[in-house]
């Protein structure tokens, strides 16, 4: 057995993804999102195991005989694990993408949904397998006593079976997503002898410590370990909650992952987000008095929760309760497609596009596009259209933190107010100087819209410098740091 790394990371995406070209090269891209942002800063002797997630990490696999050449995943030692695709198609699209996601997002139409029944069975089957495999990959990588780090709704069963191979390691489990109350989260295969709901709640307190991004989410999951498995909460001397079940106790750790301030300043201002920003700006284009027009800007993954298709609707709604911004306001409306495996989700991606369509055709005018809609991912043009915001629009209907509403303030050209979610973890720490909002209520979104729009100059500089102290409070390698430590304790 090799065992060699004192830290180690586990998540189902790692840093990089391959793809394979015509002639066959492989091309590498650092993978998006919140996980990989705030494991970043993991180098050095770490080591990050991750699945391989199509043909191009599987051929990156092949060729490197199980370990990635460090050189091509900018200073990180990553173990990609080849599972045999129909595994890993049912434990990522299957399992974690269409149940738990779905479960931890609220995100049933429950007249219909879930249905759980023999396809969910043998996708639950094949998520064990998925998670024992990753199980057996940390047990085989880590030094004695080393301190495990493992990420998100992917991988519940890995810190239990983990600590199983190896009562020896230090196990963490971070949540990123939000975490469901006990009677939505109950929904899950449960019966008195444990099922699903017990064995995701089992497996996550085989850790030491499981972190979450906001203490509403911590709180959610110690309801539901109470309610479904019969643990106790106590406090310990840290103030730290402690969830005990089995006679083992598991403390609950918070850390609201912040914007990389740094990084972000310095590469939205390199010379391609100059250039993005000039097309931008030509596209959002001049009022009737040759003013730059205003820009409502959201940037997401299309993704059901982040509720794309009603923040369309609430900027109809502005412009069909407030004619005096025809002409004036263009919404830059970056939506990123995600899940194309999933139907729901190719489903919902027409459906951005199609009402973005509507109000362009109901309003828009010779020399006026109302929606600017972009559905190609490119993170200069992201960082152009942070720059160039005069509002930001971030309206999950549930969302473990939302990373945009922090980069916004960092990299602001000149004050951009924030409308911001109720229901995204960023609320906790952002609330006070963004305008908040009920994200399923049209209206109260289409007037927070206008008083965004409305604000003067110098109150929406001045409320951008305070969100984007907020913003940064816990940058990823503080964030990373805090948790190894609070682990060693
Ligand atoms: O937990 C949330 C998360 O892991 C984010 O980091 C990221 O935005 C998203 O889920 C990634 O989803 P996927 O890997 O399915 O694209």
């Amino acid at each position: 057995m090799v065992t060699r790394h004192q830290v180690l990371v586990a998540s189902n995406r790692g840093p990089v993804s391959y793809t394979v070209g015509e002639r066959g090269e492989l091309t590498a891209k650092r993978g998006g999102g919140g996980l990989v942002s705030g494991l970043s800063t993991v180098k050095g002797d770490a080591v990050w195991v991750c699945a391989a997630l199509g043909d191009g990490d599987r051929e990156a696999v092949r060729r490197t005989d199980g370990r990635l050449d460090p050189a091509d995943t900018g200073g990180q030692t990553v173990r990609m694990l080849d599972l045999a695709p129909e595994v890993f198609a049912d434990a990522y699209n299957g399992i974690a993408n269409s149940v738990l996601w779905f479960v931890h997002h609220m995100l049933y139409q429950t007249p219909l949904e879930p249905v759980f029944d023999t396809e969910f069975e043998r996708q639950w089957r094949s998520y064990e397998t998925y998670n024992a495999a990753f199980a057996d990959a940390l047990a085989e990588e880590a030094a004695e006593g080393a301190a495990v780090l493992v990420q998100d709704y992917h991988l519940t069963l890995v810190p239990g079976m983990l600590r199983e191979r190896r009562p020896d390691l230090r196990i963490g489990h971070f949540s990123h997503t939000p975490w469901a109350p006990p009677d939505y989260f109950r929904m899950l295969p449960d019966d008195p002898d444990g099922g699903v709901a017990a064995e995701v709640l089992r497996g996550v307190l085989g850790a030491d410590r499981a972190a979450f991004l906001t203490q509403r989410w911590a709180n959610a999951f110690t309801e539901c370990c109470v309610k479904l498995l019969g643990a106790e909460v106590s406090v310990d001397d840290d103030g730290e909650m402690v969830v005990v079940h089995e006679g083992r106790a598991t403390r609950i750790g918070v850390h609201g992952l912040g914007a990389d301030a740094d990084f972000l300043r310095e590469r939205s201002r390199r010379p391609d987000v100059d250039e993005r920003m000039a097309a931008l700006r030509e596209q959002i284009g001049r009022d009737g008095d040759g003013n730059a027009r205003k820009a409502i800007v959201r940037v997401d993954r299309t993704e059901l929760s982040k509720n794309i298709v009603r923040g369309l609707l609430a900027y109809r709604r502005l412009l069909d309760d407030h004619p005096e911004w025809h002409g004036r306001v263009v919404h830059v409306a970056f939506a990123y497609p995600s899940r194309q495996d999933l139907a729901v989700y190719r489903d919902y991606t027409a459906e951005v596009s199609r009402v973005a369509e509507e109000i362009n055709a109901v309003y828009g005018t010779e020399d006026w596009t109302p929606v600017v809609l972009h559905v190609k991912d490119d993170f200069a043009r992201s960082l152009a259209a942070y720059r160039l915001a005069d509002v930001a629009l971030v309206n999950p209907i549930r969302d473990g933190m939302n990373l945009v509403a922090k980069e916004i303030p960092v990299v602001s050209d000149h004050g951009c107010a924030l409308v911001l979610s109720r229901e995204a973890g960023a609320f906790a720490e952002l609330a006070e100087d963004a305008i908040t909002v009920n994200p399923y209520d049209i209206g109260a979104t289409a007037d927070a819209l206008h008083r965004a729009l409305s604000m003067d100059a110098g109150e929406r500089a001045e409320r951008t410098k305070r969100l984007a102290a907020a913003a940064t409070a816990l940058p990823p390698t503080a964030w990373f740091t805090d948790q190894l430590n609070a682990l060693r304790r």
